[in-house]
């Protein structure tokens, strides 16, 4: 049991002081009753609003196929934001909606959002060594060698003092484009990997993340996960 106003502020809705004004100007009923206390104590699955249940009353989870020019970070000075793709009431959740990782501007694909802190901290945490599926494209031709090279786990990026833990790079036929599984996230670690050897990446594309794929989402469009494809 949840006080209302603390779940309407928790979901988007209001903030805790417009709950009052929220509950005249909304229908909204707890278990069959119309709601005039912000303050009582309720169920979440028990609420409707103005008919409709509450909007993913248990935390958000979306799978997002981020475009490039946009920042995983929140902060507006560092460009537009992933988060700038949601609704607003998704915006103005608490625990606000962050992204598990991160991908750079210049790098497009999949990424999860979550208002659900401790996906983050699972999903980040570098003893659950999600796969991490990215294609990348190179300036110049990637020499064999470099399977056996990233395959190894001793290279050592600069200003890091640990090897990348093994990694796995398939070089494409036309020999400038790659597919590389990480299992861990440093910052820029696919550009930092390549640029050890000397080869500049100049596309990035993250395609799976653990068992998640990004299907035939657009770029800039999102999907909800389920629980069981987690
Ligand atoms: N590696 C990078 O260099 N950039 C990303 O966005 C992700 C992995």
């Amino acid at each position: 049991m949840r006080r209302l106003d603390q779940l309407l502020a928790n979901l988007g809705y209001c903030s805790r002081s417009e709950a009052r004004a929220f509950l005249k100007k909304h229908a909204v009923t707890v278990a069959g009753a119309a709601a005039r206390d912000p303050s009582a104590k309720v169920r979440a699955a028990d609420v409707l609003i103005d008919g409709e249940p509450l909007d993913h009353p248990d935390g958000l989870l979306l799978l997002l196929n981020k475009p490039l020019g946009l920042v995983c970070s929140h902060d507006e000075r560092e460009g537009p934001r992933v988060y700038d793709l949601l609704p607003d009431r998704w915006r103005a959740r608490n625990p606000q909606v962050t992204s598990v990782g991160r991908l750079d501007k210049d790098t497009s694909g999949l990424i999860l959002l979550t208002d659900r802190t401790e996906l983050v901290h699972k999903y980040t945490s570098p003893k659950h060594k999600v796969p991490k599926l990215y294609h990348a494209t190179a300036d110049r031709d990637l020499a064999p060698e470099l399977v056996a090279l990233f395959a190894a786990g001793t290279l050592v990026l600069d200003g890091e003092d640990a090897p990348c833990a093994p990694a796995e790079l398939r070089i494409l036929a036309d020999r400038r484009t790659a597919e590389l599984v990480l299992t861990e996230g440093k910052y820029h670690q696919v550009r930092r990997m390549f640029a050890a050897t000397g080869a500049t990446v100049l596309t990035l594309h993250r395609v799976q993340f653990g068992r998640l794929t990004l299907g035939n989402l657009a770029p800039g469009a999102f999907r909800s996960v389920r629980e069981d494809e987690i």
